[in-house]
Formats: C-alpha cells, structure tokens, sequence
C-alpha cells in the first residue's frame, strides 16, 4: 500500500515559492506515494485556555499527522527564522492530549521530517537550522541529510516567477527520491 505523506508548506501565501517547491516534489514522486497537504488555516493560536479540551481543528490537525508515515516541510525563512505560524503548529503537536498526561507520546514524537525551503541568500539555512532544532527537541525523526535550500532567482524577487536551475531540481528530486524510500 502507498505510503501516506504529509506536505506541510511554512507560508500561508496564495503563490507561495514554497508551496510551489511542494508542488514540484509532489510531481515527482508521482504513485510512489500518497501525498496530501495540511490546511492548517483554521488551527487557532496557541492559549492554554482552550487547551483542553483540544479544539476541533486541532483534534484534526493531530489525527491528520498521526495518520501520515512521514512529513514534509516547506518553509520559508522569516527574520532568520521560521515564520510564528509554523510554531503554533508545532507548539499545539508538542501538548498532551489530556490534561496532565506526559506519559503518552505526543503525535509528533517519532515521526519522521523532512525539510526544504525556498527564499533569499541564505536559501533558507537559518529556518531550517531552528526548525531542526525545534523538532529535535520534540523528538521527531529528522532526516537531516538531505535538505532542499533554494535561493530564489532574481525573477521570483521582481516578477514572481520562480525559476530553479537544473542543480536545484536535481537537489529536489533527490530529495525527494530518499525521502520516499525512508518513509
Ligand atoms: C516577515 C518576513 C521576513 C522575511 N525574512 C527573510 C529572511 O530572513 N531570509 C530570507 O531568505 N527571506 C526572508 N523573507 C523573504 C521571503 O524569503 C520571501 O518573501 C519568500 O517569497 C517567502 O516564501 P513564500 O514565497 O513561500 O511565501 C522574509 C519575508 C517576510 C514576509
């Protein structure tokens, strides 16, 4: 059976570089598995007022990443960092699902992550530096090695187009081939 992945694309953003990346990576992984992408539009902000019991997004957002084999991010990098929007998610992941419960595993805890992105000189380096951080901390399975980093060509900056060179879709595809047979 087709192994089932979770796209997490960083950027909210109708024409994202990032979601485009996705799109790419999608492509070419083809039937080799079952890609789906995570709207998290609706998950509200972190508060520990509402913290229990879980709100139905994120009771959603929680069934939706236990059910996937592996996901896949597609961030952005914002001030040297990933956007506040990423880390809602990944705080609400980090929670127990009951009250005081620290004995059961989180739906993040073991699962296994991927990571690109696609922005300026630093192809996104520092966001992916912290993120790795991030989810090493919450016991994810990270696969470090690859990662896609994209710096974004000068059309993407003065008319939206993105535009990867042939090194780049090279990274991607590789990637995207090692991420497939490691889920
Ligand atoms: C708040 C903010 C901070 C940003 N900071 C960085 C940065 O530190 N490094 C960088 O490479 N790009 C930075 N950018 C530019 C993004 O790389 C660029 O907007 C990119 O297109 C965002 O990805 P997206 O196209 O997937 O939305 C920043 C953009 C925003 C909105």
């Amino acid at each position: 059976m087709a192994k089932k992945v979770l796209f997490i694309v960083g950027s909210l953003r109708k024409d994202s570089f990032n979601r485009q990346l996705a799109k790419m990576a999608e492509a070419h992984i083809g039937n080799r598995a079952e890609v789906t992408y995570l709207d998290y539009q609706d998950v509200p902000w972190m508060n520990q007022d509402i913290e229990f019991p879980a709100p139905e997004a994120v009771i959603r957002l929680r069934q939706t990443v236990a059910a996937a084999d592996g996901i896949w991010i597609f961030t952005p990098e914002y001030n040297f960092s990933y956007p506040g929007h990423l880390k809602n998610l990944l705080d609400w992941l980090s929670r127990p699902l009951k009250a005081g419960d620290y004995a059961t595993p989180t739906v993040i805890n073991g699962k296994k992550v991927a990571l690109s992105g696609a922005g300026g000189k630093m192809a996104t380096g520092k966001s992916r530096e912290k993120l790795s951080e991030l989810l090493t901390f919450l016991q994810a399975d990270l696969m470090t090695e690859p990662q896609t980093g994209i710096v974004l060509n000068v059309e993407a900056w003065t008319e939206g187009r993105m535009i990867l060179t042939d090194e780049q879709k090279q990274a991607l595809e590789q990637q995207a081939d090692k991420f497939v047979e490691w889920v």
